[in-house]
């Protein structure tokens, strides 16, 4: 283990807790049912009180939406319908008077297809230097009327697309890994790495404390672009290497980024979101000279199994131990099914917002659900590193799944051919009052509804509102509250070592330094030892009994 540094004298990021805002659903300030940069302002002072350290937001550039935002038109000023540079530049500055630090979301392995490089790509035709800033190849076949190789977008479908050419025929494709709307930029071209470049210092300079980078392990590709396998299990995002995912090519990058990183003063950052398996290639994207952060997903794919959720811990510590960098805990975000259904319903793939895959929600025990859930993230605030939370869990909202059909918007609904609902599920608009007026809350507009969000709220929404939790003792937001303020007064959490207590095999316990220590019980009651005096625990407890699904952090009195 690291050597155990005090608060003041470690980096910030070795164990922040970071919240996650997808702006669009966040909070709307001018009454247009679209979360704005204006609405998270309005938030602060909750999200000061929630005690978080940072947030990330979601991509606020302008962008045609495609994929709400992934899908960058201008990587240097803010989407209209969120509002202004100025805007999100007095943001910054606010959150951090607040001392809260903020981290954007930087896409670098596709931009919009109303990116004016792409837009000038396909003017300017085959072989011209603006379509080598993309991925433009000619078609196979006699008429090249075939895709260049056999690889499918992560959305469905091929991920190469054919343009019409100045002639008005069809002429060459280009690669697309997720949208149509997404074209991969080229990262062998010195222009594109100029860029991004220039979009990090562009951010850095206006305060940000870092980045969140989308799809980290894309951006190169394997020279030739050869085929992959095709069969069932060997899926876009299965384990097995690909030829487009995590290449050499990007730590380079990452080399260069720390660097620039490292040219401003306070500890900036970035974490990839690099779905990369097992823990030691993840481990290559934060060595020393890279990146700081990595998530870590595998809470994300575990089932709630005490045995299951003890070997992932051990192997994502061990594998960052070997290059000095913290882990990096996730259990929700706004890709995957939110945690409430995942742990009580045994769903355990990035793959599972597939509809046949959500699971059957008629099986869904929404109050085991929420216990599970709670105790999850009673563990992860436990544990060593840092943790990413996403808006919303600190309410403990399910997956919304009675969005009809045709107000769903995820790109993976129509790209799967509709038999994918898509990740919408889990980007619902935030319930701030329990009264429907103004869709709960979430927009300045009390005549708005809750159907009239930009993603329609449910009529039952309201009953997770941020109003009816505030203050109430036993309530996930008080549970969230007192976590984080706990974690804040215990030097010894967050960064440094930790120590397996043995306590049967339905439980996971272990110790912190200041005799501080989190049980989670996945099986019958067990009883606390007699000297642990409660902190805070994800359900209620009576005397020294830990029930079932329940998690408890103690400190360990002699
Ligand atoms: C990342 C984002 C996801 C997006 C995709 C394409 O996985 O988290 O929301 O759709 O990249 O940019
Ligand atoms: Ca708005």
């Amino acid at each position: 283990m690291s050597p155990l540094k005090s608060r003041k004298e470690r980096p910030w990021w070795r164990d922040a807790v970071t919240y996650q805002i997808y702006p669009r659903s966040y909070a709307d300030s001018n009454g247009d049912g679209i979360g704005d940069v204006e609405g998270i302002r309005s938030r602060l002072p909750y999200l000061k009180q929630l005690g978080i350290d940072a947030i990330w937001i979601s991509p606020w550039y302008p962008s045609p939406q495609h994929d709400h935002g992934y899908d960058v038109a201008d990587y240097m000023d803010i989407e209209p319908d969120y509002g202004t540079l100025a805007q999100a530049e007095t943001l910054i500055k606010e959150a951090n008077d607040l001392g809260i630090k903020l981290i954007v979301d930087i896409v670098p392995n596709h931009t919009s297809s109303d990116h004016k490089w792409f837009q000038a790509a396909l003017k300017a035709g085959p072989g011209s230097p603006e379509r080598d800033r993309y991925m433009f190849r000619d078609g196979k076949g006699p008429n090249g009327d075939l895709p260049p190789n056999n690889w499918e977008a992560v959305f469905g479908g091929c991920a190469w697309e054919r343009v019409i050419e100045a002639d008005g025929k069809p002429g060459q494709w280009y690669l697309h890994l997720f949208a149509v709307e997404q074209p991969d930029l080229n990262w062998e071209n010195p222009e594109v790495v100029a860029h991004l470049e220039d979009v990090l210092k562009f951010w850095l300079d206006r305060g940000v404390a870092g980045f969140r980078i989308d799809v980290a392990h894309g951006m190169f590709k394997e020279a030739g672009l050869p085929d992959i396998r095709k069969d069932p299990a060997a899926s876009m995002l299965g384990t097995e290497h690909k030829p487009f995912w995590d290449q050499e090519g990007v730590h380079d990058i990452y080399r260069s980024w720390r660097k620039i990183l490292d040219s401003y003063p306070g500890d900036r950052m970035a974490v990839a979101e690099a779905w990369v398996s097992p823990s030691e290639r993840i481990a290559r994207y934060v060595r020393s000279d890279e990146l700081q952060n990595s998530f870590n997903f595998e809470m994300l794919t575990t089932l709630w199994d005490a045995k299951e959720i003890k070997t992932k811990i051990n192997n994502s510590i061990d594998a960052l131990e070997e290059v000095g960098a913290p882990t990096s805990w996730v259990f929700n975000n706004h890709d995957v099914v939110r945690s409430v259904d995942r742990l009580d319903l045994g769903l355990t793939n990035h793959g599972d917002t597939t509809l046949s895959r959500q699971g059957d929600p008629k099986k869904l025990n929404i109050a085991r659900g929420t216990l599970r859930a709670r105790s999850a993230a009673l563990m992860t605030l436990a544990l060593p590193g840092g943790t990413y939370l996403y808006q919303g869990e600190e309410l403990a909202v399910p997956e919304v799944r009675d969005i009809p059909e045709d107000r769903l918007t995820d790109p993976r609904w129509k790209m799967s051919g509709f038999s994918d609902r898509g990740r919408d599920g889990c980007r619902v608009p935030m319930p701030w009052t329990s009264n429907p007026a103004g869709a709960f809350g979430f927009s300045t507009n009390a005549s708005l509804k809750p159907e009239q969000a930009w993603l329609p709220q449910s009529s039952w929404w309201g009953t997770y509102a941020v109003d009816t939790q505030d203050g109430v003792e036993g309530s996930t937001l008080s549970m969230y509250r007192k976590a984080l303020a706990i974690r804040k007064g215990e030097e010894g959490l967050g960064d440094g070592p930790m120590e397996w207590i043995e306590a049967g095999k339905d439980v996971v316990a272990f110790e912190r330094p200041g005799d501080f220590a989190c049980y989670i019980n996945f099986g019958a009651p067990i009883e606390l030892p007699s000297n642990s005096q409660v902190l805070v625990s994800s359900g209620p407890i009576t005397g020294h009994t830990l029930p079932t699904d329940t998690a408890v952090w103690v400190r360990l009195v002699s």
